[in-house]
């Protein structure tokens, strides 16, 4: 089946009920997350956002089987979480590209590296890179490209096994607000086309207005929820929505639910 052409849902559900993480540190334990109880529809787009240090990249990486929690059940697509599932595909603030290898072979090295290279390999990385708007460059370096760009090939990367799971770390957080915007809405336009459940932690809250289905406001200290907002702008997204009425509304949502908590504890 074509990627490109796959209009149905292929997202996968995840669950988190009473997680908690201490990380034992030099200093002593810290308490990171206290009671997190989520649940994620197949194909939905939930974005967290939180001060920093609120837990928010540990919550993503417990989900990937990166990180172990301390209590609570977790399930990612019906199992429990665990390291180098071809069904999460992972984005980072940073593209992490092999600088030895052009743009095409970056978003192969998925393919090579779980043995699933074959025939039709070539043509899945020609969609894959047309997919993101990267066939004019497909044979240059990394660095020979934008820091846009090369988030561009990361996602193509993080996209290539087809993943129902796309985690995404801050992923726009090194762009110019322009360039960030652009590919706000090309990201939200692609996970609704591709229905692919997708978790975005970001700092910036009109991103996560303008791309998710429901805001997850974290608290910190420990990292817990303090907010669920659910987004009814309609879809698909565009630029033009940042100005609405209704846009400001949510976003307010969003901010006095992270006040209301910041508040609380000075
Ligand atoms: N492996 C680790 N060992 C000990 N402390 C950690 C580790 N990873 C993160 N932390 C600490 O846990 C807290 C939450 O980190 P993190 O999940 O990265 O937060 P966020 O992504 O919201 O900024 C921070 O205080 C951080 O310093
Ligand atoms: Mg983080």
């Amino acid at each position: 089946m074509s990627l490109i052409s796959n209009t149905a849902a292929t997202g996968e559900t995840i669950s988190l009920a009473g997680v908690s993480k201490t990380y034992m540190t030099a200093k002593g334990p810290l308490p990171v997350l206290r009671d997190i109880n989520l649940d994620i529809k197949a194909g939905e787009f939930v974005s967290f956002v939180g001060p920093s240090g609120c837990g928010k990249s540990t919550l993503l990486k417990i989900i990937a089987g990166l990180v172990s929690y301390d209590t609570g059940t977790v399930e990612v697509g019906g199992e429990a979480p665990r390291e180098g599932r071809e069904d999460i595909g992972f984005m980072l603030q940073q593209s992490v590209l092999m600088p030895w290898l052009n743009v095409s072979k970056n978003v192969e090295l998925p393919f090579a590296i779980s043995g699933r290279r074959n025939g039709n390999t070539p043509k899945r990385v020609a969609e894959l890179l047309d997919l993101v708007g990267l066939t004019p460059v497909a044979k240059l370096n990394p660095w020979e490209l934008s820091g846009g760009m090369q988030q561009r090939v990361a996602l193509a990367r993080a996209l290539a096994l087809d993943p129902g799971i796309m985690l995404m770390d801050e992923p726009f957080s090194a762009l110019d607000e322009f360039k960030r915007e652009f590919l706000n809405i090309e990201v939200a336009q692609m996970a609704d086309k591709l229905g692919k459940t997708t978790l975005l932690v970001t700092h910036s809250i009109s991103e996560a207005v303008l791309m998710s289905d429901h805001i997850i406001a974290l608290g910190a200290n420990p990292g817990r929820v303090v907010g669920e907002i659910k987004v009814d702008l309609e879809r698909p997204r565009r630029t033009n929505m940042v100005g609405s009425a209704r846009f400001q509304e949510i976003s307010n949502e969003v901010r006095v639910a992270l006040a209301a908590d910041l508040e609380g504890v000075q």
